[in-house]
């Protein structure tokens, strides 16, 4: 069942170096293919879309404060069972509790500062990828 899903590396990932060692994970997925991907600093517009379900928590206005630090990278990444496999490469939203060999489990420690998002189904991946790439389809 190939799907697509939209994934963010986070303004930390970025700062961090990380690009390289993130997407190269993606990419070695077999079948895999990212078909667009862009370095791009997020506006807060489009981030009050993107986690409009999160709106009123805690943690809302320190999490746009914090994808709004630097530039972020937006990709789609297309492929076999991609929505639930990005999430399983990512490892759960706690670093702390995300296992060794997960992007999280690996690289985190801080629940905000966790490098990656992914769609967590695909009515989020159409809703998401239209967010960010309005211009495609
Ligand atoms: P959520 O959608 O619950 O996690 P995920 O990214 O795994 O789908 O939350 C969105 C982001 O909000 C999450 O990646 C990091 C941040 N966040 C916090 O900073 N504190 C929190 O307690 C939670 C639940 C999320
Ligand atoms: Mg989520």
């Amino acid at each position: 069942m190939s799907q697509r899903t939209l994934v963010l590396l986070k303004p930390d990932a970025v700062r961090r170096g990380l690009i390289g060692e993130i997407v190269g994970r993606i990419e070695r997925k077999a079948g895999w293919t990212i078909s667009a991907l862009e370095l791009r600093a997020l506006d807060r517009e489009t981030l009050e879309q993107h986690y409009a379900e999160h709106v009123g928590r805690p943690f809302y206005e320190p999490l746009l404060e914090f994808m709004t630090s630097g530039p972020a990278v937006v990709m789609v990444v297309e492929g076999e069972r991609v929505i639930e496999g990005v999430r399983a490469l990512a490892g759960p939203t706690d670093p702390i509790a995300a296992a060794p060999g997960s992007i999280r489990g690996d690289f985190g420690t801080i629940v905000r500062e966790n490098l990656i998002h992914a769609s967590d189904s695909e009515e989020s991946a159409e809703r998401e990828m239209k967010i960010f790439f309005p211009s495609h389809s």
